[in-house]
């Protein structure tokens, strides 16, 4: 270029046919060059990465150094592998010093390519669909942008690893292609290391806010930092106070049962896996929170565990059902008639509380794993929403939908909770008594229908449906203590009298109640309150079933009395903070 231009300096004539040249060196540049937007004159002084992105719940995986022309960035896989990368700023490539083993990409790449459908939302969100040329088996996409790019070719939709380099398919390589970290050493190897590649954490990531911060990473290679860190911000945000608005104000620990039964067993998540974590963040009850293997249970096992668990989630199956008739039918054309027995065993099905993630579906791709592994706070919205309605009034559901009823009588379904109104009924009152045991709450949610009921309605002469359970407190499965609330109603004539049989035999009908259901579990104390007197509390307080006066402390040292305010279940009453409105999908319909 430079000795062109000295010569080019003697007529105006050569100073055109410079001028064309130099137009097509530069497209001949452009078009070769792995890279768009180069700088035209890169100098080691200037500071070309000025949006300075850090990563606090990435902190395990990525680090980064940032230079004048470049960004360094270590990804580091626990217990698999590291991989160092050089991001260079476009039209700088010549100026980088000795890189070592580092793959170098110059950003922002002019072209991609990504073999994983949980990349999908994360480039699309960025903007930059446009750019992803080769996608492997994308006909498993849910996204319908991408989908439309396939079927025009403007994104090459290969089925292996080596068509990325076969040029009867893909004309030109993608610059570089997101792989995941299980899929990187193949993708090397069939694409005989010809291709850049940029591994992400991906799915090695449990920690929601750390896959929030994802975007960041795309971010930096995509050279979109700013946008990145403000949806990573918005959704870390929005994550953040969902989940103060539960833990402030859900008033119960709903139990609740994940998966379901494929071909032969019913897996489980470990405490420590994404889905998990969700269920603490929307305060809801995961009987392995706190293991950190992944179970696998028989149906006899699943029922053992989970007969009384109020909510059944993800079911797992290999296409949506949409009505609890329609899910028992399905397991019998499966052959698979002992699930569906299994099944009709559980609390969370007898209530009709079978909620399915498939809402975003079609052919065979969920959109739940794949927005959703970049959406963790649509993902906790929907789940507190099942679990706490009254917290998310505003939101709609964008990847649950809950199992129809529309078939109770052929079912028969019968509940056996929460068949209580608010307020008691015309001639009956409410006694209610808060419970603690020496154990978690799970084996004795599992007694309840089969021996606590029945024992504790044969004591005051009740029905099993005038007897309605929650817990306020999960309990951990060795140590602390589950507390349970109990609201019986009864006759408004007999009031006195239930309280003198509760005072005196309710703690030993309980105890009988979980000794015949084999629960090792011992009631630590107990405190009962009724709704026969109003309380002048002016604490905010309200509903038949709430306010009240503590009549006594029936399995305890002596007699309490006095206004009870269950501070442990309000919480501060804090007024809402207004939470953002209903999500925004980009690129799919509902
Ligand atoms: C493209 O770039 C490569 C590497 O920089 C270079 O070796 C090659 O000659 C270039 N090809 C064209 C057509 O410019
Ligand atoms: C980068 O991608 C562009 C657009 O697909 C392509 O024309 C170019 O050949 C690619 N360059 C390299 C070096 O991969
Ligand atoms: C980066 O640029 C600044 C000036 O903007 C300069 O002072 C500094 O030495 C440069 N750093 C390197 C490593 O070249
Ligand atoms: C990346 O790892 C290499 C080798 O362990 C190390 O020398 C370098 O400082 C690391 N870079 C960053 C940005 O952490
Ligand atoms: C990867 O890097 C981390 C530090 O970032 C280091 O502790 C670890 O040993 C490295 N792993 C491998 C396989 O090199
Ligand atoms: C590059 O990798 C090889 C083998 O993995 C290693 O022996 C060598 O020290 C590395 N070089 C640098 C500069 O890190
Ligand atoms: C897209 O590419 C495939 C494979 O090369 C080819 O069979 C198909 O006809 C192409 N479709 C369009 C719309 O060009
Ligand atoms: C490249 O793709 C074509 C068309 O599918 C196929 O016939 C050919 O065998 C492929 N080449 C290689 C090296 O895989
Ligand atoms: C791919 O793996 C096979 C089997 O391990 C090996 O023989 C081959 O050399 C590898 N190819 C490349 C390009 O690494
Ligand atoms: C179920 O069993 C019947 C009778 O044994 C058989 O005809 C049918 O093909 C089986 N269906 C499936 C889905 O396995
Ligand atoms: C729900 O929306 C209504 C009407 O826009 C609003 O008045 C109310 O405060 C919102 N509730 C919450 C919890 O955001
Ligand atoms: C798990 O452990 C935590 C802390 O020890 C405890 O608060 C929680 O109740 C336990 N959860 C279960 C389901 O056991």
């Amino acid at each position: 270029m430079e000795c062109c231009a000295r010569s080019a300096t003697s007529s105006s004539m050569s100073l055109v046919l410079v001028a064309i040249i130099a137009t097509l060196v530069q497209v001949v540049y452009a078009n070769n060059a792995s890279c768009s937007d180069a700088v035209p004159s890169c100098s080691t002084d200037t500071d070309y990465f000025v949006y300075k992105l850090s990563f606090p719940y990435l902190s395990d995986y990525v680090s980064v150094s940032y230079e004048n022309i470049s960004v360094r960035l270590n990804i580091s896989i626990p217990e698999q592998r590291n991989y160092s990368y050089v991001l260079v700023r476009c039209g700088c490539e010549h100026l980088l010093k000795d890189t070592g083993n580092e793959t170098v990409i110059p950003v922002p790449p002019r072209s991609l390519g990504g073999i994983s459908t949980t990349e999908i939302p994360f480039i699309q969100q960025l903007g930059a669909l446009h750019l992803l040329k080769v996608f492997y088996e994308g006909q498993y996409a849910y996204n319908e942008q991408l989908l439309m790019r396939l079927k025009t070719n403007l994104t090459y939709n290969v089925q292996h690893f080596a068509d990325f380099i076969n040029t009867s398919l893909v004309p030109s390589p993608p610059n570089v292609t997101f792989v995941d970290t299980y899929s990187a050493s193949e993708f090397a190897n069939k694409t005989n290391n010809k291709l850049k590649y940029f591994v992400t954490p991906g799915i090695v990531v449990k920690n929601a806010l750390a896959r929030a911060e994802l975007f960041k990473l795309y971010g930096l290679v995509l050279d979109v930092p700013e946008l990145a860190d403000e949806l990573t911000h918005s959704i870390v945000e929005s994550y953040l106070e969902t989940k103060a608005l539960v833990a402030s104000h859900a008033k119960y620990w709903p139990s609740v049962l994940i998966n379901g039964y494929f071909d032969g067993l019913w897996s489980l998540d470990s405490g420590d896996s994404y889905e998990a974590s969700f269920l603490k963040d929307a305060h809801a009850a995961y009987r392995y929170a706190n293991s950190s293997s992944s179970p696998s249970l028989t149906l006899n096992q699943v029922v053992d565990n989970f007969r009384g668990a109020d909510y059944w989630i993800n079911l797992d199956l290999l296409s949506p059902v949409y009505s609890l008739s329609e899910l028992i039918s399905t397991y019998k054309k499966q052959n698979e008639s002992q699930v569906a027995i299994a099944v009709e065993k559980l609390a969370a099905f007898q209530c009709g509380q079978v909620w399915s993630n498939a809402k975003r579906y079609r052919g065979e791709s969920n959109d739940y794993y794949e927005l959703g592994s970049a959406r963790p706070d649509w993902i906790l919205k929907d789940l507190v929403k099942i679990f706490h309605p009254e917290l998310e009034p505003n939101h709609s559901f964008v990847f649950y939908y809950r199992l129809a009823n529309n078939d109770s009588s052929s079912l028969n379904l019968h509940c056996p909770y929460y068949n209580l109104s608010s307020s008691p009924p015309s001639g009956r009152q409410f006694i209610m008594f808060h419970i603690s045991f020496n154990s978690s709450m799970f084996p004795i949610q599992n007694a309840l229908n089969l021996s606590i009921f029945p024992a504790v309605a044969s004591l005051f002469g009740i029905s099993t449906s005038d007897i309605e359970v929650r817990f306020l407190n999960p309990g951990e499965s060795s140590s602390s203590n589950a507390l349970m609330y109990m609201k019986l109603s009864v006759p408004s004539s007999n009031v006195s009298s239930a309280l003198s049989t509760a005072h005196f035999h309710l703690a030993s009908a309980l105890g009988s109640g979980l000794k015949s259901a084999n629960v090792s579990s011992t009631i630590t104390s107990m405190d009962v309150t009724t709704t026969a007197v109003t309380s002048t509390s002016s604490s905010g307080l309200s509903g038949g079933d709430i306010a009240g006066i503590v009549i006594g402390c029936v399995f305890g040292v002596g007699l309490v009395v006095g206004v009870v305010i269950f501070a442990y279940w309000y919480g501060h009453r804090r007024a809402y903070k207004s939470i953002q409105g209903s999500p925004v999908i980009l690129g799919a319909s509902n």
